[in-house]
């Protein structure tokens, strides 16, 4: 959880001296998906070279900025909160500026200039190396903001400064921005129109991730089997590309092989996928290299035909539940997890139990369930009324959580008895005696820590789990290690 404001400012009271002379502090704090979390570190090194050093206290800070999500109205409330206690702060130290980045920054705009009388400044994703200039505005006394989205930004070139790092496991953004159009979906119109990273900038930043240390990466983007390099550019102009462009591009199969044999050590992780752009040529990847992870993050959103198709899924259910098949052919021991939205406008009982037929279908691992919000701006927002009452989508919710919490029980009892490698990612949450890390099919594993250290690579014997987490013991270093 997030401190409270007064107990950052508390916990550093102590602490002023060492700041350096003619050094600003910044404090950043993300929120919503691993992408912002990414990004976050992006703008921790622009900043750094025009002298910013990034302070974990509030009351050491002179910039905070609240690098925010719009994905449903309730994360939006959560950060105006936020926003709010900033405005205390400020009444007693006049000189702290407050800026707003991400995806409320975009889909609010100047807005939140009048409606936050608290900001200072606010920076669209893709603006961020306009920071600079834009830090000059607020410093003179005036106003600053840069939504512009980009088409062909993708910060391949910024080196980024981790942030509250464990040292093992980091993020690496291959692609930005979306052009799926789901209709309940806002991301589109914050992080604007996909396009892809030079392949050669992934594999510069993995192999410097590996010489520091780290052992695991994610490779991100809003859908992660749509990108394509060819050279630069959005997407959608792949088609307007020469023939050499074409010939020589890189899908996301091909960047997956590339960076797992640039550090056939380093786990390999991605998300997010999505089912209609997933080939069985990734899957084959999966399957022919072991350090990429068994886990596939595949949405489904809805278990009914008709409420894809309202929603803008390019699948059927009959499509995902195959795509599925060939994932557990190819990679038997591959986890899948899910999200979910229940309540979509006009979804009927019948709608609902479809979703509950498809999660018996998969039994997926684990699982992100949603009630649907409404965004202003998306189709759905615009053209369908959100017509299912709070306490209907509650229930159908609660009824979606409570199988997927069944499922999980039945997942992690699959891994009883196994013996298998966990990487060590710090210290579990319930014991300072126990290490945490993750199979290789995402689920936690605590164990007592012995000898072990964090960035270890052990094989763990499970004896025991919860729906949540596998229990076990360490009975040595994996041959990985
Ligand atoms: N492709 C993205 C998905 C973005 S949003 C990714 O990389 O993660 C993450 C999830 O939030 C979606 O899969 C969807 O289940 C949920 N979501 C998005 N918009 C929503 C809305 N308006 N209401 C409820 N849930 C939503
Ligand atoms: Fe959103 Fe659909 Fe893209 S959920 S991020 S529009 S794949």
């Amino acid at each position: 959880m997030e401190k409270t404001i007064d107990e950052s400012i508390q916990g550093s009271t102590l602490k002023t001296e060492g700041k350096t002379q003619n050094k600003r502090n910044l404090y950043i704090e993300s929120y919503g998906c691993a992408m912002n979390f990414s990004d976050s570190e992006i703008v921790a090194s622009i900043l750094a070279t025009e002298g910013f050093n990034t302070t974990q206290q509030l009351a050491d800070a002179d910039l905070v900025l609240v690098n925010t999500c719009s994905i449903r109205d309730k994360a939006e409330q959560t950060i105006r909160k936020r926003l709010n206690e900033y405005n205390k702060v400020k009444k007693t130290r006049p000189h702290l500026k407050v800026g707003v980045l991400g995806c409320m920054a975009e889909r609010l705009k100047d807005k939140l200039l009048d409606e936050e009388k608290i900001v200072d400044m606010v920076v669209g994703p893709d603006a961020y190396k306009d920071l600079p200039n834009l830090i000059k505005e607020v410093d003179s006394g005036r106003d600053a903001v840069n939504v512009i989205l980009s088409k062909d930004e993708t910060y391949g070139d910024i080196a980024p400064v981790r942030l509250n790092t464990n040292g093992v496991t980091a993020f690496v953004s291959i692609t930005r921005g979306c052009d799926n159009m789901c209709t309940f979906c806002v991301v589109p119109f914050t992080r604007g129109r996909e396009r892809s990273r030079d392949p050669q900038s992934i594999l510069e930043e993995v192999n410097e991730l590996w010489n520091n240390g780290f052992k695991e990466i994610t490779l991100l983007g809003q859908n992660v089997d749509s990108y394509l390099w060819y050279g630069g550019g959005l997407k959608k102009d792949f088609e307007k590309a020469s023939d050499m462009q074409k010939a020589t591009a890189v899908n996301f199969a091909n960047l997956l092989e590339m960076v797992a044999l640039a550090q056939p050590k380093m786990r390999i992780r991605f998300s997010t996928s999505n089912p209609q752009d997933m080939t069985l040529d990734v899957i084959r990847t999966m399957a022919k290299y072991d350090n990429i992870c068994n886990h596939i993050h595949l949405p489904l959103q809805s278990g009914s035909n008709r409420i894809l198709k309202k929603m803008n899924r390019l699948h059927t259910i009959e499509e995902y539940f195959k795509l599925i098949d060939d994932i557990r052919d190819i990679l038997p021991e591959c986890a899948i997890s899910q999200d979910i939205i229940a309540g979509f406008p006009t979804e009927t009982e019948e709608d609902h139990k479809d979703t509950l037929k498809a999660l018996e279908y998969v039994k997926y691992d684990f699982g992100y369930m949603y009630a649907y919000s409404e965004r202003p701006g998306t189709l759905a927002g615009r053209k369908m009324e959100d017509d299912i009452p709070e306490p209907i989508k509650k229930r159908r919710l609660s009824e979606i959580i409570a199988l997927q919490r069944e499922h999980c029980q039945y997942r992690t009892e699959q891994h009883l008895g196994k013996v298998q490698e966990v990487l060590i990612e710090g210290t579990s949450k319930k014991s300072e005696n126990e290490w945490m890390g993750r199979n290789s099919q995402s689920s936690v594993v605590v164990f007592p820590k012995e000898h072990y250290k964090i960035g270890d690579f052990v094989n763990v014997q499970i004896n025991d789990c919860t729906s949540a987490t596998l229990i076990g013991k360490a009975i040595g270093y994996s041959e990985n290690n």
